[in-house]
């Protein structure tokens, strides 16, 4: 006999889902994801110390809600911040009025036209044109396993979180020296929560402690590439134009915090966790090693496996009903990515890492008008990086436990030990 669920506690439910630990430990939060969707319609939570939301979890009602950028709106309430984040933000705010203004921050019809700086940039043919910078720098870290034929080696640490930060400073055209800088910079903002990037978990509200040194430093930049234009991303940015002008002030700094963070960890936190993942099936890593042309669904695999973004919030403009649940104008939503890319209603076995999983509507890009505009980028880095380590390593496995970075809105891995045997044949030279 099957018995009803039992009903989720809005406050109890809610604490677990703002919870910056349980999105550390998978099984945890892969259970509690379960019940949300189990609930079928869309949740009222009420976490302490943060503003209630709707929770989402539904693969389809990610999608509608993604889809309709007129009543479920982006500017109001970008991601879940405590009270005590949303102050800070707030405080942050002095210079320009807002602490950051992202496309991702947009609504129509500023969104589209802001959008449309970069758009052609980031679409699949032109980015192919820069796939021997990746290239390139996929040989550089590929010599980190080099050496003894065989080792061990921490694969988050070492090649997944300065790869992509290598590869977005190399398009947009910052210089390799200021590495130290945009590492420390970007985990300020992308890892608030968790005691080994945060400059005080304690405070509660550190996060956007490193915006003013990023403003000051990509204002340098954008003068820079005004005075001496080149062929990059941040020449792209700092020329571009809307409603006939240049981009303000604020918008075209926030345009390279995002390029920067975005740009940076999420693809990190998909190249670890697939790293991770393949490591613990080795049959996988050898019918890739066989077959490389699978790496094109394998990388959407890894990216929906790891989800690296849990979510985005939107605020809805006029009463409206999301999967049989009324919702009331002015509420917040909570769109659970890494719910909907394990949904059974959705994906065959959504428990199983299948690397050649196809079709894969996996929504980790998001979906509708704002969906990724560096998702092109983000899977030729992935097919760059794993055909090169593929040609390298002959096997793969586990050498210790991963560990998760602690974080309920961009998430990662601190660590992925891996012990490794080179292929024959495999130099740095080849
Ligand atoms: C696996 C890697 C990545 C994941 C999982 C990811 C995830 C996402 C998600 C979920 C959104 C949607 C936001 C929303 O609906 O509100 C988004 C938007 C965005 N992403 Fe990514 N991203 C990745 C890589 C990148 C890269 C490499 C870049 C740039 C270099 C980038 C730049 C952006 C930008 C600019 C937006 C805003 C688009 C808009 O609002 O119109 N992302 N990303």
């Amino acid at each position: 006999m099957h018995s009803a669920p039992a009903p989720l506690d809005p406050r109890a439910f809610g604490n677990e889902l703002v919870s910056a630990q349980a999105f550390a430990d998978l099984p945890r939060i892969h259970a509690t994801l379960a019940r949300l969707r189990a609930h079928g319609k869309p949740l009222w939570v009420t976490p302490d110390n943060f503003r209630p939301f709707w929770a989402v979890g539904r693969h389809d009602q990610i999608v509608a809600a993604s889809s309709d950028n007129d009543i479920f709106i982006s500017s109001r309430r970008l991601n879940l911040m405590s009270r005590l984040q949303e102050a800070a933000a707030f405080r942050g705010a002095e210079r320009y009025g807002k602490v950051l203004r992202t496309l991702v921050h947009m609504d129509e019809p500023d969104h589209k036209k802001y959008r449309a700086v970069t758009q052609y940039w980031f679409t699949a043919a032109a980015v192919k044109h820069r796939q021997a910078i990746l290239e390139g720098l996929a040989r550089e870290f590929a010599r980190k396993f080099d050496g003894a034929n065989g080792g061990v080696l921490d694969f988050a640490a070492e090649v997944a979180t300065l790869f992509p930060l290598r590869v977005i400073m190399a398009i947009l055209g910052i210089p390799l020296e200021d590495l130290p800088l945009m590492h420390r910079l970007t985990k300020t903002l992308s890892a608030p929560n968790d005691p080994d990037f945060s400059s005080d978990t304690a405070r509660g509200d550190s996060m956007f402690d490193s915006i003013p040194e990023f403003t000051d430093y990509f204002l340098r930049v954008i003068a820079d590439r005004r005075r001496h234009p080149r062929d990059d991303l941040a020449t792209l940015i700092a020329t571009g134009s809307v409603d006939a002008g240049p981009l303000g002030e604020l918008e075209a700094v926030s345009y390279f915090i995002t390029m920067a963070v975005a740009g940076h960890d999420t693809t990190a936190a998909a190249m670890a966790g697939g790293c991770a993942a393949l490591a613990e099936r080795p049959a996988d890593w050898a019918r890739l090693r066989r077959d490389p042309a699978l790496l094109r669904h394998a990388a959407d695999e890894m990216i929906r496996w790891v989800t690296p973004i849990k979510h985005f919030m939107r605020t809805v403009t006029r009463d409206c009903e999301l999967g049989g649940q009324a919702i009331a104008r002015g509420d917040g939503l909570a769109l659970f990515y890494l719910s909907g890319n394990f949904d059974a209603a959705e994906f065959e076995a959504p428990a199983e890492f299948r690397i050649d999983r196809h079709p894969n509507r996996q929504i980790a890009f998001g979906f509708g008008p704002h969906v990724c505009l560096g998702m092109a980028l983000s899977r030729l880095e992935l097919t760059v990086w794993f055909s090169e380590m593929l040609r390298r390593v002959e096997t793969l496995e586990p050498a210790g436990p991963a560990r998760l970075l602690e974080s309920n809105f961009l998430g990662g891995y601190k660590s992925v030990p891996i012990r490794y045997r080179l292929a024959e044949r495999s130099g740095a030279a080849d």
